[in-house]
């Protein structure tokens, strides 16, 4: 399996922009699959769908039409692109995608989306969960303290009053959700090619996989 490349890793680690990057210059079609999972905690706050109602959690995501084009994110008909990028939709996503119904909810979506063409996709369980056939699969990785700064960065260009401390706490429990959850867990498997991005530049990770990917060719 040459067309579908997965990029796993934790909160900061730099797996968006070297998976968005990577499928520019290998013509790829990318797929950011933290993105669904943001759009259905926005529909779920967006509705006041409690995360205990299982009946009206099954019911949004069996509904929801999730739209992704051109890089942009449309949550039935609502562009969300920016909306779903503050630490509040953050965490209620890493809470949200613990929540067995709603893996299940998205999986055909993200292994359809594979199957129609070349793709790089990045999450949590790409290469384990919804590509494990993939020849190439990485797995990115940095140093939690570089992570919640590289968070930081961004979060604070929409939110003024976030702090850095705050930021490296809400990563700490993330990160802990995400690879401690019964259902796909963020993990690293033998198959994979592990990245350790801390202190590299982003052209730096993204050689790193371009070549290993060329070299695969
Ligand atoms: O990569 P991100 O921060 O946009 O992801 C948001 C949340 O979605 C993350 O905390 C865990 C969840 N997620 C997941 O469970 N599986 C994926 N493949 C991608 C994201």
């Amino acid at each position: 399996m040459k067309d579908v490349i997965t990029i796993d890793g934790p909160s900061g680690s730099g797996k968006g922009t070297a998976a968005r990057i990577l499928a520019e210059k290998l013509g790829y079609e990318y797929l950011d699959t933290g993105a669904l999972y943001r759009a259905v905690a926005w529909k779920a706050r967006e509705e006041e769908v409690s995360l205990d109602d299982e009946t009206a959690l099954k019911h949004l995501v069996g509904n929801i039409q999730i739209t992704l084009t051109d890089g942009r994110i449309a949550v039935d008909g609502v562009d969300v692109t920016s909306e779903i990028r503050t630490a509040e939709i953050g965490e209620l996503s890493s809470r949200v995608s613990a929540i067995p119904i709603v893996r299940a909810g998205l999986f055909s979506l993200q292994r359809d989306i594979c199957l129609q063409g070349r793709v790089v996709i990045e999450g949590r369980d790409t290469g384990t969960t919804i590509f494990p056939e993939a020849k190439n699969k990485f797995y990115l990785d940095a140093g939690v303290g570089e992570r919640a700064r590289r968070r930081y960065e961004e979060l604070k260009l929409k939110d003024p009053g976030i702090t850095l401390e705050k930021t490296l706490e809400d990563i700490k429990k993330r990160d802990e959700r995400d690879s401690t959850r019964q259902n796909s867990p963020l993990t690293k498997t033998g198959d994979m090619i592990y990245i350790d991005s801390t202190g590299l530049s982003i052209d730096e990770v993204v050689e790193k996989i371009f070549e290993r990917v060329r070299s695969s060719f």
